[in-house]
């Protein structure tokens, strides 16, 4: 699921200080990083500072690049002044994104000189390869995440006097596994288990970026759920571009509701999450793994992007406004409500008035909880590229602000439909406001709630909802 976008209509953070900037090792009590790599010291190989744009896959790839480089003997700075390698995490998604790249790029030229390195990672990193040294030549180092295992060895590279090196392979079989991760959440911890994409969506630049799809081993998967619950996480959520598509690549062949249910097994797992799902490999075994296991957590993110049909096959989505609607009704015959999320693109090239009234009525229809909606833009290699019948970004804007305020009215009358209940909330903020304090429920609701208890940080209590906006709701401890 993306990071809602400015001027988008979910998570909304009501002033709530940060959730994580608390000393992990001391709420934890896990083990440092020098303590389970004894021989190296760290800082022996200099400071890195990594920031990261983007999906929450990019978050968690910058988790395992951050692990695998403390392993080495680097230690990791707050600051880029405070390092000796700069790194950017970055996304192309949309132009925007990938624009915010090369602006932040130019912010560090003048560090190269102060004789850092600089380099680039993800998605910018592989669609534009050797091109970013043109572009920017402070910049030393190009890597795309299919090659990621490769950075120690590129770093050695650089260290050995080499001034440019790339890593731009996308045709892997393997996936990103580290011995170690360096995770930012100390209760939810995410895991990729399916990495790159096959589908061929017109739009979207993620199949040339991310490389085909890469299943990772269903043992591999478990083994490290298993190290997780030891951690003392509670929360795990399996990620991919489309999660539910992962195939086990062992004899053992688990299907991804098996493997749902197999980690929700796992003692002391209390939340599996996944995201993203693609509507047409949604299938009914998915929604009884829900039904039968509390630990699957309630809350499906469905990317419909459009709810023309007309539409949806431009974009390439193999499925129809039909058959995507038929998936919705599947869950809404689940024995328990399942909260349903989406993705949405306006102005996609050739989108009609009417076809984006075809998609208003499709939110009208479903009522999802939340949603993320996105102007089209178009990106570089893409089929929709060559499209004709362009939208003008004037209209684009309009179409978004349209949308959004139907999704904002819909999400403020379901909000409001659930004063009074009570929920089970995974404590992850605390406010500076006392004894306010905020989570998320298993539909992944976000709360704020008060409660005079003075530590709640990573437990789950139970919570009695007493208002509503249309992005997050209010509460009160219930004990
Ligand atoms: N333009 C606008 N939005 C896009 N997305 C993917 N590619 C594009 C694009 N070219 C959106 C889709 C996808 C989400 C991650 O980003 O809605 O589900
Ligand atoms: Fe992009 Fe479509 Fe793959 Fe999602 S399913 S990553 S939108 S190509």
């Amino acid at each position: 699921m993306p990071r809602q976008s400015k001027g988008g209509v979910i998570n909304c953070d009501l002033g709530m200080s940060k959730p994580f900037d608390i000393e992990l090792e001391r709420l934890t009590g896990r083990p440092s990083y020098s303590q389970v790599f004894g021989g190296v010291a760290a800082g022996q190989r200099g400071t890195f500072f990594l920031e990261t744009f983007g999906c929450q896959m990019n978050d968690h790839d910058s988790e395992k690049v951050a692990g695998l480089l403390l392993s080495r003997g680097y230690q990791q700075v707050q600051t880029p002044e405070a390092a000796s390698l700069i790194l950017y995490n970055t996304c192309s998604i949309r132009e925007k994104a990938a624009q915010k790249v090369f602006s932040r790029l130019g912010e560090y030229r003048e560090k190269q000189s102060e004789g850092k390195v600089i380099g680039v990672l993800g998605c910018v990193a592989q669609q534009e390869g050797e091109d970013i040294f043109k572009r920017a030549p402070w910049v030393s180092l190009v890597c795309g995440s299919a090659s990621y295992r490769k950075l120690p060895e590129m770093l050695a590279q650089l260290e050995a006097g080499n001034q440019r090196v790339t890593g731009l392979d996308t045709d892997t079989d393997e996936t990103f596994e580290t011995e170690v991760t360096r995770r930012d959440n100390p209760w939810r911890a995410y895991l990729t288990i399916i990495e790159g994409c096959d589908k061929a969506c017109s739009y979207c630049v993620v199949p040339f970026t991310r490389g085909p799809e890469r299943s990772r081993a269903s043992d591999s998967i478990l083994r490290e759920v298993r190290q997780l619950a030891v951690l003392g996480y509670s929360e795990v959520q399996l990620l991919g571009q489309t999660v539910n598509s992962y195939a086990d690549p062992t004899p053992r062949r688990m299907r991804f509701s098996e493997l749902l249910q197999a980690v929700a097994d796992v003692q002391g797992i209390r939340r599996v999450r996944f995201t993203t799902s693609h509507p047409s490999d949604f299938t009914p075994d998915i929604v009884e793994a829900i039904e039968r296991q509390p630990k699957i957590c309630d809350h499906v993110h469905l990317p419909v992007q459009s709810g023309s049909t007309r539409v949806l096959r431009a974009m390439q989505r193999t499925y129809s406004r039909e058959e995507y609607v038929e998936k919705i009704a599947m869950m809404r015959r689940a024995n328990r409500p399942i909260a349903i999320t989406t993705d949405i693109i306006v102005g996609f090239p050739g989108e009609t008035e009417s076809d984006f009234e075809e998609t208003l009525s499709l939110l009208d229809e479903v009522r999802y909880d939340s949603l993320f909606s996105f102007k089209y833009s178009p990106r570089p290699n893409t089929p929709s590229l060559a499209m004709s019948d362009s939208i003008s970004e004037e209209e684009k804007s309009r179409r978004l602000a349209v949308l959004q305020d139907r999704q904002r009215e819909i999400q403020a009358a379901k909000n409001a439909e659930l004063a009074g209940h009570t929920f089970e909330v995974l404590v992850s903020g605390k406010s500076r406001r006392e004894n306010q304090w905020s989570g998320y429920t298993t539909s992944h609701r976000m709360i704020n709630f008060a409660s005079q208890e003075r530590e709640l940080l990573g437990t789950y209590v139970q919570v009695r909802v007493t208002g509503a906006g249309p992005n997050s709701l209010a509460g009160e401890h219930a004990v």
